[in-house]
């Protein structure tokens, strides 16, 4: 193992100092946590997954001129990043109702939703990341009005743009959870997508059984995580039809 400079170690993911100046290192777990971390467990692969899937929809964002932080993946754990000042807000975009708008507002799950909703939450865990309004956010000053307004046009776009990709793969876009932050580029300042995207942070459903394919199955005790997560890199084509390979790390997936 080289020493690397710890920055951060987040509850699925560790982020290490990057071999240039701006740059980190993401590196993703297999644990897997609930309801604020109240509900944990390792689930084989997972990370070697999502680095795979979120390898894959960062580049396709790419391609449509949406600015991430992805650079490129390093190995089956870990891709570079650029490095950016994270926004303390979650942006959560829905389609379609399910989980916590359910209970909080009285929808059944699966109920279409008259139009995308995006809902914003405050990133704090001793606060269990409550729910926020623009208000609140323009008013602490986490984001400005500006920045608010790119953040909003920037995550319907990607609904849009994923919405199609999951559809042409047999999978409804229920909801996800976006992160941004902000990319010091000389004197500009610029707000790009950070995080990840991959079944641990968006809610897929295969569009004729409605069987869910992401982390609901290890929320909600359904059993057959490893399979979902798998079935949705094959479907994305990043994954032999033969099967994952080694998904603990030491065999690479091409
Ligand atoms: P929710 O229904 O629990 O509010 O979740 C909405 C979406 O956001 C769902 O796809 C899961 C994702 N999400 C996260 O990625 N991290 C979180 O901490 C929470 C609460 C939700």
């Amino acid at each position: 193992m080289t020493r690397r400079r710890r920055i951060y170690e987040g509850k699925a993911k560790v982020l290490f100092e990057g071999p240039e100046p701006g740059t980190l290192v993401q590196y993703f777990k297999d644990d897997a946590t609930a309801f604020n971390g109240e509900k944990k467990s390792t689930i084989t692969g997972k990370g070697v997954l999502n680095n795979r899937i979120s390898e894959h929809l960062m580049n396709r964002l790419t391609e449509i001129g949406i600015q991430n932080h992805f650079i490129r993946r390093l190995n089956m754990r870990e891709q570079l990043i650029k490095e950016v000042e994270i926004i303390p807000v979650e942006v959560i975009v829905r389609n379609i109702a399910a989980g916590s708008i359910c209970s909080r507002l009285g929808i059944t799950e699966g109920t279409s939703l008259p139009r995308t909703i995006i809902e914003y939450c405050f990133k704090s865990d001793e606060l269990n990341d409550p729910i926020v309004s623009e208000e609140h956010i323009t008013a602490f000053g986490w984001a400005s009005p500006e920045e608010l307004d790119e953040i909003m046009a920037m995550s319907l776009r990607v609904n849009d743009f994923l919405c199609g990709l999951f559809i042409g793969i047999g999978i409804k876009l229920i909801d996800f959870k976006l992160e941004f932050g902000r990319f010091f580029d000389g004197e500009e300042i610029q707000v790009i997508l950070a995080d990840e995207i991959s079944p641990d942070n968006c809610r897929l459903w295969d569009s004729e059984t409605n069987e869910k394919l992401d982390k609901d199955r290890f929320r909600r005790d359904l059993g057959g995580v490893e399979d979902a997560y798998q079935e949705v890199a094959r479907r994305l084509g990043i994954l032999p039809e033969s099967g994952p390979g080694d998904l603990k790390g030491t065999t690479a997936i091409q």
